[in-house]
């Protein structure tokens, strides 16, 4: 099998990706098997990973749902799907890993002596037919408030035992629905599971370019003496969405931008760019020291420096598309907020002073999402300039999408006789550097990271809690009366006005996208 795998990574450009130890042997259990998920990203991800040779010598996927399927219904969705996220896909490997799929149906709420050990029996199956150790990865991707149930019924049926083996369960976000009830599953996991069994998953940590950060800033000398309040004026962190909410009502209405991108992603990145050198790469180091950075954010002053929004009808792309209020499923009054703009402080001895600007949004202009560090002028500036702003044009970016790369615009002298300053930019473009069509997707990293048991790219328990105590009171206040009139940005815009108000009062502006 390996060798049609292998063979196939060659033949369909996986270049880019470079092999370390494989994992352990193990079978991959997934809850929720017939979601998006499972199709956009999670058998793509691990058909890839099998692609390129990374997965382990031996292993097993099998699929659950409450969905009536059987095997060959299951493989023949999911080669559907693959088919439509990866260009890569060709039958002949597709048949070799396909062979390694299975689905059982679960209803969650059964008892553990029902489906639970209809489960349990397919597990040991599988072991059996292709010599697989007893290491089960539980993927949770089912409705977040079924989380702890399954645990519970998992531990019941004696599914968690770790007698012979490993168990290691990975949970999609959200991780709660604020810091109260992500406590309490908090303490529902830990009844039965060690913290070094839990795999958190925030996607945006796998993504290629967020952990170039850390590379570019740690791993080259020129950067860090100036990565502080001495030099750096402020942050822009931005997540923009072309795309609304789909079909995805039902959970959109429950949680909204906020608890959505903020409480997880657009947090990452704010630790991604403040955090301190850890001492080396891994779980402990990194996790230690993203913690501190949520410990140093001010209180948000809610009413001030947080900004909501809602989409209204508008054009995207040239058609004409819905208001949120107008999308199926959504309350005709609804106020869940689609798009928030804040401003953070983070009070350390390396950022004081300087604010980190976020923004996210869904049916924005454009999908685009980029870290910005604009730099301070110099001090003294002896060539002429026609305007202030022009000294301010130092600005490096990490752009993630789309166009991966990293992006530092400078001052330079135009081409004739006069000194004439204009920005111009050096520009590392991933896909050209490495050879590549297009980055691999962060679930690829993350479910072989949690299969070879390194938690270094999934967030800990304490910094989960403590970023819901951060955008808890925006949500809470926000839930408790709106202050602002919704909808209040047309679609394709770039977010209602008082998003631009929040930065002209500090007399900054956002990056034109
Ligand atoms: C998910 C959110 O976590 O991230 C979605 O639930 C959002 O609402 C998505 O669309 C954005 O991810 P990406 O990788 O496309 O920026």
């Amino acid at each position: 099998m390996e060798d049609h795998l292998n063979k196939q990574s060659l033949e369909v450009g996986c270049q880019g990706a470079r092999p370390g130890e494989p994992p352990d042997p193990c079978v991959v259990v997934i809850f929720g098997a017939t979601g998006d998920l499972a199709h956009t990203e999670l058998i793509p991800s691990l058909y890839a990973l099998a692609c390129q040779g990374l997965l382990p010598r031996s292993f097993a996927i099998v699929g659950s749902a409450r969905r009536e399927w059987d095997d060959d219904t299951f493989r023949e969705k999911m080669k559907q799907a693959v088919k439509q996220e990866l260009n890569s896909y060709t039958d002949e490997a597709w048949q070799t890993f396909a062979s390694r799929l299975f689905y059982v149906q679960v209803d969650i709420q059964d008892e553990p002596s029902g489906a639970y050990r209809t489960l349990k029996e397919k597990i040991r199956e599988t072991r059996d037919q292709f010599d697989i150790p007893d290491n089960v990865l539980f993927h949770f991707s089912t409705a977040p408030s079924l989380y702890g149930t399954i645990v519970e019924k998992l531990d019941a049926a004696s599914l968690l035992k770790q007698d012979d083996g490993w168990r290691r369960v990975v949970i999609e976000k959200p991780f709660g629905q604020d810091e109260e009830s992500a406590r309490r599953l908090d303490r529902e996991l830990r009844c039965v599971l060690d913290e070094e069994q839990v795999y958190r998953v925030d996607h945006y940590l796998g993504k290629e370019t967020v952990q170039n950060m850390l590379v570019f800033r740690f791993a080259n000398p020129g950067f860090e003496p100036i990565w502080n309040r001495n030099y750096i004026d402020h942050v822009q962190i931005t997540a923009a969405e072309n795309a609304g909410i789909g079909t995805r009502a039902g959970f959109y209405e429950q949680t909204g931008v906020v608890r959505d991108m903020v409480q997880n992603h657009l947090l990452q990145l704010l630790c991604m760019t403040a955090i301190e050198p850890p001492v080396c790469y891994d779980a402990e180091s990194l996790r230690t020291e993203t913690a501190q950075v949520l410990q140093a954010i001010r209180p948000v002053d809610v009413k001030n420096d947080a900004i909501l929004g809602q989409y209204d009808k508008g054009e995207i792309e040239g058609e004409p598309v819905r208001g949120y209020r107008d999308e199926d499923g959504v309350e005709e009054n609804s106020d869940t907020p689609t798009f928030v703009a804040l401003k953070l402080n983070v009070d350390n001895w390396r950022w004081a002073g300087v604010p980190f600007y976020l923004r996210t949004g869904k049916r924005m202009n454009r999908k685009v999402s980029e870290v910005t560090i604009q730099f301070k002028p110099t001090p003294h500036l002896m060539f002429p300039t026609e305007q202030e702003g022009e000294r301010m044009k130092n600005v490096l970016t990490f752009r993630l999408q789309p166009n991966e790369g990293i992006i530092y615009t400078f001052l330079a002298k135009q081409p004739g006789a006069d000194i004439h300053l204009e920005p111009v930019r050096m520009n590392f473009q991933y896909d050209q550097a490495f050879e590549i069509d297009e980055p691999p997707s962060a679930y690829q990293w993350l479910l072989l990271d949690a299969m070879q048991g390194d938690q270094t790219l999934f967030p800990r328990s304490d910094w989960i809690l403590k970023a819901w105590s951060i955008v808890d009171p925006i949500v809470k206040e926000w839930e408790s009366e709106p202050w602002l009139d919704l909808p209040n940005y047309a679609a394709g815009s770039w977010g209602p006005t008082e998003a631009d108000e929040l930065l002209r009062r500090d007399g900054r502006e956002w990056k034109i996208l």
